[in-house]
């Protein structure tokens, strides 16, 4: 059996970012096998810091991607970025906001992460909070594709949590840290990765 027949390899090894999807929702059981995926995933002493905002609305989506861009727009004029230019971005990311059927919101919470006087020990902390996060939504991404579904991760959140957390009304303790878009896919992607040679130290 080549690696591509196997279905852990054919997952693992097709999954790519997709960022136009075709408008048919998607099913509350699939979506609840998709976070089943995600709260599987390892975490820092086991504290599951991870938390999901499921936005699947129309107004929501809109409600959110409006909060995001009146954010990056005070950014981008701040950067001096040319106007022309700042249009094409917003309209962009509100396309790639609005037009998934799905959207989960990956946020982190420290409410049951240890408390530290020490501001090392602390951000380790949160550290290791934030990649408990990670790697839920990289589960979550793997089940998707697994489950016929394409998916993107979007940094945009890190920019503006607290925008997020309003247009959502999300607990004070959640903090949004990536917006995941899903559903099935309206383009096709390829992809490439570095050698092995070039990223890895053999010790
Ligand atoms: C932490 C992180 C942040 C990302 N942010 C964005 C983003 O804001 N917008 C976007 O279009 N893709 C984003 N991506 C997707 C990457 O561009 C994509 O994974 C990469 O180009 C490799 O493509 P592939 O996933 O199809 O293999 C992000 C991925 C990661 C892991």
């Amino acid at each position: 059996m080549n690696d591509l027949q196997d279905v852990f390899w054919r997952t693992v090894l097709t999954r790519r970012s997709i960022r136009r999807y075709q408008p048919e929702p998607v099913p509350e059981n699939l979506i609840r096998r998709l976070l089943t995926a995600a709260i599987w995933a390892p975490s820092a002493h086991n504290r599951q810091p991870w938390r999901f905002a499921v936005v699947t609305t129309e107004a929501r989506k809109a409600a959110l991607a409006e909060a995001m861009a009146e954010r990056w727009l005070e950014d981008m004029t701040r950067a001096g970025v040319p106007a022309r230019e700042i249009r094409a971005r917003l309209q962009r990311s509100r396309q790639r906001l609005t037009e998934p059927p799905l959207l989960v919101v990956g946020c982190m919470t420290m409410r049951d992460m240890d408390v530290y006087a020490d501001p090392r020990l602390t951000e380790a902390e949160r550290t290791m909070a934030m990649q408990s996060l990670v790697l839920a939504l990289g589960n979550l991404m793997l089940a998707a594709h697994h489950e016929g579904l394409s998916s993107c991760w979007m940094c945009a959140p890190l920019f503006a949590p607290d925008e997020v957390r309003t247009a959502l009304e999300l607990p004070n303790d959640w903090e949004p840290q990536a917006i995941i878009t899903l559903g099935w896919p309206n383009e096709s992607r390829t992809s490439f990765r570095k050698p092995l040679e070039e990223v890895v130290l053999w010790k």
